[in-house]
């Protein structure tokens, strides 16, 4: 033995809060479902699941289409195993499943059904068909497929490293791998917490030991498949039709359908045994890791049992198992085990002073991936991944960019750097590129070389490609480029620059602001009355320009007609007039004084302005880049940013007018409370407003983070309608736009993030934690901070440990509401604002709890006059659901 048995201790749960085990919210809009081999545009609804399953032609370039034979059709155990992929040439071939949210927990599964697609599924007994997958570059599962009639499946737990998730079927000349079906489901970053991003967990076995069926979505809102015990002599199926409940903290929420049955023995003197044994081949080391679900359906006699893992007691700190009852409890070892012969043994040993035999609802068996070899750079990867997807690379681009050397993507060099490899050179000639040229270039901070020429590029060329530290050859030619390049780049004596020059030199442009102004400097030393011709001309000129400008404008008029540019660039005399000269004031937020304006068509706008003097001239393109890209980012939960200004010394941002002020003005504001926010006005607010949040962090090519979530940045539209203002901007503005008003560097006190303060980072997850903090504010009414009585979490965390929830909500509700409504959104924010962030949800899964929340109001407010808690679908997330302090 490898092991004695102190060396794995196991922990058994020990939770915070009871909560019914209701149905979870279905999170199957977030799910990848690609059926392999399915022709180009097909898609179907799986009669099983509902979940639709789609064709993988945009993940896959390489492989053949097959269909299994028709013999076989019917014996395939799922319908995605009906059709297949296969690679008989290319060595490595990769799936990009996309998106995927970076540093986002997924289970990924594969299956892969032979159904005799090439005719030569009776060979497979003499000469099995083996191929290895690969997660990225980590190694999954070697596949051994010797029965053309039965469906493999593999399964693993990984944290996404980039936007992107990269499957790999590596040919090893024993066979042509190929695959049935591939699909990915998001999990909460609090689910298997030995599941790292460096350490990926694989699936060995997941058993539901007393179930009739298998177990999958929608029972189970991850989509795992609790599969049948394979061996069921010896063992009995009981079940239960009780309500079941389970810790707050459950890391595994095994499904209720799961939990209500379970197998037990004949008698007492009856082991429960569960065997399995290692892949041939390799000894999955560094071992398995095992949970053991456990829940009585009984409360009168004695069921105690011991624990025998490979014949040596596994019992925590000595103690007999009691299951408890209709209680979800589990007990997981904490150091991968190995056996030295490749056979595994868990047996469940009923006491001398056991009544009843031992009893198990469910088995799972991982084991845990080392991270053995290099990776590419992550943001490397995922810029190449974005250029990838954005331009529909017709390349044989699959898997990480650099690595294996023997796979490097064609076009690209690569340089190892210590433990990751950049890339260094990229050349994307004659690719068929359309569109703009994308910012992701930039993010290859160590290239040098960038060779986009022969392509159909269109517009201007972006300004942040400047700042690549390394750059000496950048090749633009045989586009349809306009616009002028920046200076720095033009400048830049170490730099090789092509270009085409057709429609004009882009490096020294007939007529911008930048020579009028180098004209300038020259006329200074010629005589006074060339200078003034030449001033006065310049100035003639330069009207005119703007004339010509404004006229240009199409269907825009100046004067009398103020309609939003084209080009969202508002002129600073435009700005005058929506504002009738600035006359309504209507606040001062963070980037300045707040003016009311009006179009001429009546659209209402808010006129943020500033004086640039007090940004330093570096912050400025980084701030109009900003500016312009936030202009294209448009959700009915976000306030709109419709347009800017930028003309002499003034800055100015215009927004949508949000008539009904802040959510801060509504709860906490000075100036009387305009309207009482009743529970349901509540939950809708923090509903939407998650939304809007959640658009920020995964609706757009690039994550935005926010940076400042408080109350006072969710703005109430007619019909109090949430949208989430001041985001996206603060990079370059809000450090001298805070600096007078109660805020650090980045964020406002009471709603940062801890970890900030120690990584210096601000991430979308330092969002999640701030919108928890907002959520407990709207729960009670109460600042994110009481000078003498601490943050809002603590305080919160103290009446929920003290089983006082309904202290909890703000006095001014008087009771009205729906108490497990309350509680959602209390257990949601006390999620959201965990300390490490890796425990804390993704917006999304916040939504889908604060869907939750409103619906049991908005029911509660429909049925006022019935007892909920009698009936209907919702019965188990009823009043029962309370939580009790423990
Ligand atoms: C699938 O959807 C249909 C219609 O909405 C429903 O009747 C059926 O019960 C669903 N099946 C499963 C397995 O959820
Ligand atoms: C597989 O079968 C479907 C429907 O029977 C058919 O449309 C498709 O062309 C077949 N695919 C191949 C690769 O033979
Ligand atoms: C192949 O798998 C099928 C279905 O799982 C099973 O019924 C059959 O016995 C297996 N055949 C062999 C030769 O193992
Ligand atoms: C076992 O469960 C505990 C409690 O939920 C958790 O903290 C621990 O990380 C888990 N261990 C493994 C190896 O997953
Ligand atoms: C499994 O363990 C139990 C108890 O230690 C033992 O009685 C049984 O023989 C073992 N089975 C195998 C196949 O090793
Ligand atoms: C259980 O009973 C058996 C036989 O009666 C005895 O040998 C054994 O020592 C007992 N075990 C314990 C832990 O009491
Ligand atoms: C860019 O690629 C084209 C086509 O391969 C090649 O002709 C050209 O020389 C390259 N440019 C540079 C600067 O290397
Ligand atoms: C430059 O090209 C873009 C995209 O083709 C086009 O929208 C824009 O109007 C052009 N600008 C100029 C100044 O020609």
């Amino acid at each position: 033995m490898p092991c004695s048995p102190p060396s794995y201790l196991f922990i058994i749960v020990t939770g915070v809060l009871l909560v019914l085990v209701h149905s979870q919210t279905s999170l199957d809009e977030d799910f990848i479902s690609i059926d392999c081999g399915l022709p180009s545009g097909f898609s179907y609804v799986d009669e099983k699941t509902n979940i639709t399953y789609i064709s993988d032609d945009q993940y896959i370039d390489t492989g053949e289409n097959h269909n299994i034979s028709s013999q076989l059709q019917g014996a395939e155990q799922f319908r995605s195993g009906l059709n297949l992929r296969s690679f008989p040439t290319g060595g490595r071939n990769c799936y990009t499943l996309y998106p995927a949210i970076k540093g986002q927990k997924y289970l990924i599964r594969g299956m892969f059904m032979h159904g005799n697609y090439d005719n030569k599924g009776q060979d497979l007994v003499s000469s099995p068909v083996t191929f290895d997958i690969r997660i990225g570059l980590n190694f999954w599962n070697r596949l051994n497929i010797i029965n053309a009639t039965m469906t493999y499946t593999s399964e693993a737990i990984v944290v996404a490293i980039v936007n992107s998730v990269s499957v790999c079927l590596v040919d090893n000349g024993e066979g042509t791998p190929f695959i049935s079906s591939l699909e990915m489901r998001p999990m909460k970053s609090s689910n298997y917490p030995a599941a790292t991003p460096n350490h990926p967990l694989l699936l060995q076995d997941r058993r539901s030991m007393g179930a009739s069926r298998i177990i999958r979505y929608p029972d189970d809102p991850y989509d795992r498949v609790w599969w049948l015990p394979q061996i069921t002599s010896g063992l009995i199926k009981i079940s239960t039709r009780s309500l079941i409940s389970r810790y707050t903290d459950d890391v595994y929420e095994v499904p209720v359908a799961v939990l209500k049955t379970a197998a037990t023995t004949s008698s007492t003197s009856t082991a429960l045994n569960f065997l399995w044994a290692a892949p041939t081949g390799w000894d999955a080391t560094p071992g398995y890791l095992i949970g053991l679900h456990f829940t009585d359906f009984q409360q009168g006699q004695l069921r105690e049992f011991d624990i025998y893992y490979n014949n040596d007691l596994w019992n925590y700190d000595n103690k007999k198992t009691k299951p408890p009852y209709l209680l979800a409890n589990y007990i997981n070892g904490t150091t991968p085990y190995t056996s030295d012969n490749y056979l595994y043994n868990i047996s469940l040993v009923a006491t001398n002073a056991s009544v009843l035999p031992p009893m198990l609802n469910a088995i799972e068996i991982y084991y845990q991936v080392q991270q053995d070899e290099k990776m590419t750079y992550s943001e490397d990867v995922e810029a190449m991944m974005t250029v990838k997807i954005d331009y529909q690379v017709k390349k044989n681009w699959m898997g990480d960019p650099c690595l294996p050397e023997k796979y490097t993507w064609s076009g690209l060099k690569c340089r190892s750097q210590g433990v990751t490899s950049r890339i260094i050179s990229l050349d994307l000639s004659s690719s068929d590129l359309q569109g703009a040229i994308s910012e992701q270039f930039s993010m290859l901070r160590s290239l040098e070389y960038l060779n986009l020429s022969n392509n159909d590029l269109t517009g201007s060329l972006p300004e942040s490609l400047t700042n690549l530290p390394n750059i000496h050859v950048l090749d633009l030619s045989g586009n349809q480029l306009n616009g002028t390049f920046p200076e720095a780049l033009c400048k830049n004596r170490a730099l090789t620059l092509r270009y085409d020059t057709a429609n004009g030199d882009p490096c020294s442009p007939r007529s911008s602001k930048k020579k009028h102004k180098a004209v300038l400097a020259v006329a200074v030393v010629v005589p006074v009355v060339i200078v003034v011709i030449l001033i006065s001309a310049m100035l003639m000129l330069l009207f005119w320009k703007k004339q010509a400008i404004v006229k240009s404008r199409g269907q825009e008029q100046y004067g009398d007609h103020i309609h939003i540019p084209e080009n969202r660039e508002f002129t600073y005399e435009e700005l005058v007039k929506i504002t009738n000269n600035f006359s309504v004031f209507i606040g001062e937020g963070g980037f300045g004084p707040v003016f009311h304006g009006q179009l001429k068509d009546g659209t209402q706008l808010a006129v943020k302005m500033r004086s640039p003097t007090s940004m330093s001239g570096k912050g400025m393109p980084e701030f109009l880049a900003e500016v312009e890209s936030l202009t294209t980012v448009h959700h009915r939960y976000l306030v709109l940013l419709v347009g800017y200004c930028t003309d002499q010394d003034h800055l100015g941002l215009v927004y949508e007018y949000m008539p009904n002020g802040s959510l801060y003005d509504h709860l906490r504001g000075k100036n009387a409370i305009i309207q009482r926010l009743s529970w349901q006005h509540r939950a809708k607010i923090a509903h939407e407003a998650a939304q809007g949040l959640d658009y920020l962090h995964t609706g757009c090519v690039l994550p935005i983070v926010h940076r400042d979530v408080k109350s006072h940045n969710i703005l109430l539209g007619c019909d109090l309608t949430a949208k989430i203002s001041d985001f996206g901007l603060s990079k370059s503005y809000l450090n001298v736009a805070q600096s007078h008003i109660t805020a650090t560097a980045a964020g406002t006190l009471g709603y940062i993030d801890p970890e900030y303060c120690l990584s210096g980072r601000l991430t979308i997850s330092s969002d999640v934690f701030s919108f928890g903090v907002v959520l407990l504010e709207i729960v009670t009414g109460e600042p994110p901070i009481i000078p003498t009585n601490g943050h809002i979490v603590q305080r919160i965390k103290e009446k929920v440990n003290m089983g006082n929830i309904e202290a909890i909500a703000d006095p001014r509700l008087h009771g009205e509401f729906d108490i497990s409504s309350i509680w959602k959104v209390v257990d949601i924010a006390l999620l959201c604002t965990k300390e490490a962030s890796s425990e804390r949800p993704t917006m999304s899964m916040v939504v889908a709890q604060l869907k939750d929340a409103l619906a049991l109001e908005e029911a509660r407010l429909s049925y006022s006059t019935s007892d909920i808690s009698q009936g209907g679908a919702n019965a188990e997330l009823s009043i029962n659901s309370m939580p009790t302090a423990r």
